[in-house]
């Protein structure tokens, strides 16, 4: 094995020994953050768009308090190879998410195979932690009542990257990095 081969192999072992949180850890932060009532009531609520308080994450991460009128949403995008985790705090959330790994980089435009897509309903006190390949969006489908939850996201996010849909077709309309938003 060439030695640059055993240099990036000891690299990517150094998150976890450095107590890296994980996905579980991410999402039982933001379970426990969700259960904050006070936390969760100090978050400004707006009828025409998301708001939001940034947050300390676990072991240096990320996270975000969001509070999400009806029928809005984040649209397509990835996280730029963070972790996550979210979970409900009250109302509910849907999320559709694709059941594949995508090629990250080198494409505008992508055919997705039938059946990759997953829809699930996050109700209050629900949660899911997702890898760093993971691709979905996230919306209150409800029609009157707002919802808030907790993001989590290690490492920080670097960057998302922003797609739109049509039908089968996925298309990089966007990448946002870390600057634009903090
Ligand atoms: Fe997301």
């Amino acid at each position: 094995m060439p030695a640059s081969v055993r240099t990036n192999a000891s690299h990517a072992a150094s998150p976890d020994a450095l107590g890296a949180p994980s996905q579980a850890d991410l999402l039982d932060f933001a379970g426990r953050t969700a259960a904050d009532a006070r936390l969760v009531a100090s978050l400004p609520l707006d009828p025409h768009g998301r708001t939001w308080i940034r947050l300390e994450g676990p072991g240096g991460g990320e996270a975000w308090l969001i509070g999400w009128p009806p029928g809005s949403g984040t649209g397509w995008h990835d996280h730029g190879g963070s972790h996550g985790a979210f979970a409900v705090a009250s109302g509910d959330l849907t999320e559709q998410s694709l059941a594949a790994r995508l090629p990250t980089e080198g494409w505008k435009l992508l055919e997705l195979a039938d059946g990759i897509d997953r829809e699930r309903l996050l109700a209050d006190g629900d949660g899911r932690a997702f890898g760093p390949h993971h691709v979905h969006q996230v919306l209150n489908a409800s029609r009157e009542r707002h919802a808030i939850s907790v993001h989590a996201y290690y490492p920080p996010l670097p960057m998302m990257r922003r797609y739109s849909r049509s039908g089968q077709v996925l298309r990089l309309e966007a990448v946002e990095w870390a600057r634009e938003w903090s």
